[in-house]
C-alpha cells in the first residue's frame, strides 16, 4: 500500500481547504467552456477535478480514487497515459508532479496528450521544485506564474501552438 492509499481516509479533511484555494485561483485565470475536455493527472480524491467541463482524472492510488464517486477516473500513472495524442484541451496537474517517479517522462506524456493549454501547480517546498520548474519552462511557453499558498502555479501553452493552429486550419 502506498503513502496516499494509507492516508486516503483522511485526505479530504486534511487538504480540501488548501487544494480548493488553488482550484479557485486556477479557475479565475483560465477560460473553460462546457464542451472542453480536461485531464487531471494525479487527481487523487477529485478535489482538483472540479471544473465545469468534461474532466477525466488519473491516479495510481485506488484508495484516493474510491473517495470520489462521481468523477470519470482511471487507475494509472503520469508516466504512461492511456490516451491518444492531443486528446485534451487542458491538461492539469495539481500538487502531484513532485510525486511522479519519472518527471521528464511524465511531462513528455502530458505534453503529448494535450493540445494547447496546461496548468501545473507545484509544491514550493519540494526538493525537486527547480528540476520541475526547469522542465516546465523547457517544454512549454509559460504565460503566467502565480504563488498560491504552498504552491507555485504555472499557466502554460504548447510551444507548438502556431504550428498546431496552421495544421488544424488546413
Ligand atoms: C497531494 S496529492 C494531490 C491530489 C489532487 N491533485 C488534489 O489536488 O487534491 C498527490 C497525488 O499524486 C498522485 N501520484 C503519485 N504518483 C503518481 C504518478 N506516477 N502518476 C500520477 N499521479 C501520481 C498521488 O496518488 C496523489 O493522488
Amino acid at each position: 500500500m502506498n503513502y496516499y492509499d494509507k492516508i486516503a481516509k483522511g485526505y479530504n479533511g486534511l487538504y480540501s481547504e488548501e487544494q480548493l484555494n488553488k482550484l479557485s485561483t486556477i479557475k479565475n485565470n483560465i477560460k473553460i467552456n462546457k464542451k472542453m475536455k480536461m485531464l487531471d493527472v494525479g487527481c487523487g480524491t477529485g478535489i482538483s477535478s472540479g471544473f465545469d467541463c468534461f474532466v477525466v482524472g488519473i491516479d495510481p492510488s485506488l484508495g484516493l480514487l474510491k473517495k470520489d464517486k462521481n468523477a470519470k477516473k482511471l487507475l494509472g500513472v503520469a508516466e504512461s497515459l492511456p490516451f491518444k495524442n492531443r486528446s485534451f484541451d487542458y491538461v492539469i496537474s495539481i500538487t502531484a508532479i513532485h510525486n511522479f517517479n519519472n518527471i521528464k517522462k511524465s511531462i513528455d506524456e502530458i505534453k503529448r496528450v494535450g493540445k494547447v493549454r496546461y496548468v501545473f501547480s507545484v509544491l514550493k517546498k519540494s526538493k525537486k521544485f527547480n528540476t520541475i520548474k526547469n522542465l516546465i519552462e523547457k517544454n512549454f511557453k509559460v504565460e503566467k506564474v502565480i504563488e498560491e499558498g504552498k504552491d507555485t502555479i504555472f499557466f502554460c501553452q504548447n510551444h507548438n501552438l502556431y504550428i498546431y493552429k496552421i495544421t488544424t486550419i488546413e
